[in-house]
């Protein structure tokens, strides 16, 4: 018999009960702090990888804070995101240099080829798309960053060999 009224999750990482106690301790450890949202979202996006909505609202109310204001950061940063990242991530550098240099044709060509927007994963959770700020490589505009690589002088017919690569790596 049930004993307590516990409100039921569809996300996996309230669920799980080892992620849900990474989200507690995360949260108890914090909670005290000022600044403690920040903290927190930092915390809960690097041990679980992402921020639902629905972890929003658990937040929100352990910090008793709005779940509008929860949202609204998370909404904000862009290295917060609302479900899983994919195995790889591609970046797009929207700076200035970058974004006069034409970056916009190179984000159009991954939209294309991977049917998904920035902020999204493919279906297969293989590839994430980002948008970021300058990453200090402005003389080699436009840039991307597959991972943790830097490629520059990006052209758009030479990026569908870009997914290539990646998918290559995977066998
Ligand atoms: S603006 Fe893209 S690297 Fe600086």
């Amino acid at each position: 018999m049930q004993t307590t009224l516990e409100k039921t999750y569809t996300d996996e990482a309230l669920i799980d009960p080892s992620k849900r106690a990474t989200i507690d301790r995360i949260l108890q450890e914090n909670k005290h702090l000022e600044g403690a949202t920040m903290v927190v979202l930092n915390g809960i996006q690097e041990s679980i990888g992402y921020i639902s909505s629905e972890m929003q609202v658990y937040i929100a109310n352990n910090l008793g804070e709005p779940v509008s204001r929860i949202h609204g950061v998370v909404s904000f940063y862009s290295f917060f995101t609302t479900t899983p990242r994919g195995k790889h991530t591609i970046k797009f550098c929207i700076g200035t240099a970058c974004y006069v240099a034409g970056i916009e044709q190179i984000i159009e060509k991954a939209k294309q080829i991977l049917g998904i927007e920035p902020g999204e994963t493919t279906e297969d959770g293989l590839i994430t798309l980002e948008l970021c700020r300058c990453v200090g490589a402005c003389s080699q505009a436009p840039v991307i960053v597959v991972d943790e690589d830097v490629q520059g002088r990006v052209k758009p017919n030479r990026f569908p060999k870009t997914i290539q690569d990646i998918k290559s790596q995977e066998g």
